[in-house]
């Protein structure tokens, strides 16, 4: 009796982990077809997923599925279908989509957004590293130096979440808290977009007015070979009402305020907060004002931010730069 009582006992505790024991990527996400694109994509790789999507205690990690809808916006608009892009650009595309941590649909509730390392490393995608802000987030252990996509929720879309990435691309999220045994999983309903260097993504913008400033200066391959760099990219419109200085002011005028448009970190607005100030590489200094949802650099608003770039990111903004002291920063005559 007493022998029988004790081999319950460890058989219960034996077979205790293989009712905890969640599945593996690969037979988690099978069970829902709306990912059967992705699930037959990593059936064919077992190696790719069996390296990627992988068990790890001490980093757990939240993947971004591309769902069925996400395949068939690839082939529309590429004309070629993902599976068939090659190993050596699959590889960063997939590391970009897992995120280092575990994220449900509470952590993704912030409004003023989220800013969260994934599992996308290496100078060519990610030349910049996470800074004090970012590595107080805690997502997890020592995994948050990989590049980051923006989270963030817009109440006029339906699903209401959405992934930026590189180019400022969007894609929706749907937050489905699935389980896997590394971690969670959820949907996406295109794929992200790798980040590009700043001039790429200033020519993607088309922020031609700052790109031909750029241009003159020759400032890009500074810009894009400098690492942790937070680029305020005027508006063509901010350069017209500033009066052209990309086509009128002379080049070191101009090499100056293409300095103070830079900022030696990259600054994620959920990390920004009301009065703060910052140094830019021309040594000036800009500071942050939080009004009505709105975030400005001195008084120049952002009109699209957190636009990421490989060597940190870009905010879009509505006029160029002036200094604290309200003169015009752009010495222009109009
Ligand atoms: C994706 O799945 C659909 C069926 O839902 C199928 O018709 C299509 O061929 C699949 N595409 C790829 C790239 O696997
Ligand atoms: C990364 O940044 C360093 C400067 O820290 C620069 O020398 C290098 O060219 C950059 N690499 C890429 C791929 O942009
Ligand atoms: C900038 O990059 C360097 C090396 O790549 C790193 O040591 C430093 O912590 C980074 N700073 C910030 C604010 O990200
Ligand atoms: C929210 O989505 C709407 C519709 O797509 C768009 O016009 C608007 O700019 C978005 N808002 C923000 C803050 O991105
Ligand atoms: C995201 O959802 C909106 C509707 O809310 C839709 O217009 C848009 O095309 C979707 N984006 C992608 C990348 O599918
Ligand atoms: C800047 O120069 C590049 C070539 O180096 C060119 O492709 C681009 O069109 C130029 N931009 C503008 C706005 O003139
Ligand atoms: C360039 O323009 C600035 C501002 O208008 C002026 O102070 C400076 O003297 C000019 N430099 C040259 C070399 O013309
Ligand atoms: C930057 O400005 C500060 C004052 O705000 C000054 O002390 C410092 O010397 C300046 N640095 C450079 C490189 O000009």
């Amino acid at each position: 009796m007493l022998l029988l009582c004790e081999f319950h006992v460890i058989l219960c505790i034996f077979s205790l982990p293989t009712i905890v024991q969640a599945q593996s990527f690969l037979s988690a996400i099978s069970t829902h077809p709306q990912l059967s694109n992705f699930t037959s994509l990593l059936s064919t790789d077992p190696a790719l997923a069996s390296s990627l999507f992988s068990y790890s205690a001490s980093a757990p990690q939240t993947v971004l599925v591309p769902d069925n809808n996400a395949f068939l916006s690839f082939s529309q608009a590429t004309g070629q279908t993902f599976p068939s892009i090659s190993q050596a650009n699959l590889q960063p595309v997939l590391q970009y989509h897992m995120l280092s941590g575990l994220f449900t649909q509470e952590s993704f509730g912030d409004p003023d957004g989220l800013t969260v390392p994934t599992g996308l490393r290496g100078p060519t995608y990610n030349n910049r590293s996470a800074g004090a802000a970012l590595s107080s987030l805690g997502a997890t252990t020592a995994n948050q130096d990989g590049q980051v996509v923006f989270i963030a929720q817009n109440a006029s879309t339906s699903p209401d979440l959405y992934v930026q990435s590189g180019r400022g691309r969007r894609v929706n999220l749907t937050a489905i808290d699935q389980v896997w045994e590394g971690g969670r999983f959820h949907t996406v309903d295109g794929f992200l977009t790798l980040p590009d260097t700043c001039t790429k993504t200033i020519r993607a913008w088309r922020l031609f007015s700052l790109d031909a400033a750029l241009n003159r200066t020759g400032l890009s391959s500074i810009l894009d070979h400098t690492n942790n760099v937070t680029c305020l990219g005027p508006s063509d419109q901010a350069f017209l009402d500033a009066g052209s200085p990309d086509i009128k002011a002379n080049v070191s005028a101009l090499t100056n305020a293409l300095m103070f448009h830079t900022i030696p970190q990259p600054l994620y607005t959920n990390f920004l907060t009301d009065g703060q100030t910052f140094k830019t590489l021309s040594n000036a200094t800009v500071r942050v004002t939080r009004k009505d949802g709105d975030i400005y650099f001195n008084d120049a608003k952002l009109t699209r931010s957190n636009v990421i770039t490989n060597n940190g990111l870009m905010h879009v903004l509505d006029r160029v730069g002036r200094s604290p002291s309200r003169m015009f920063f752009w010495l222009v005559e109009c």
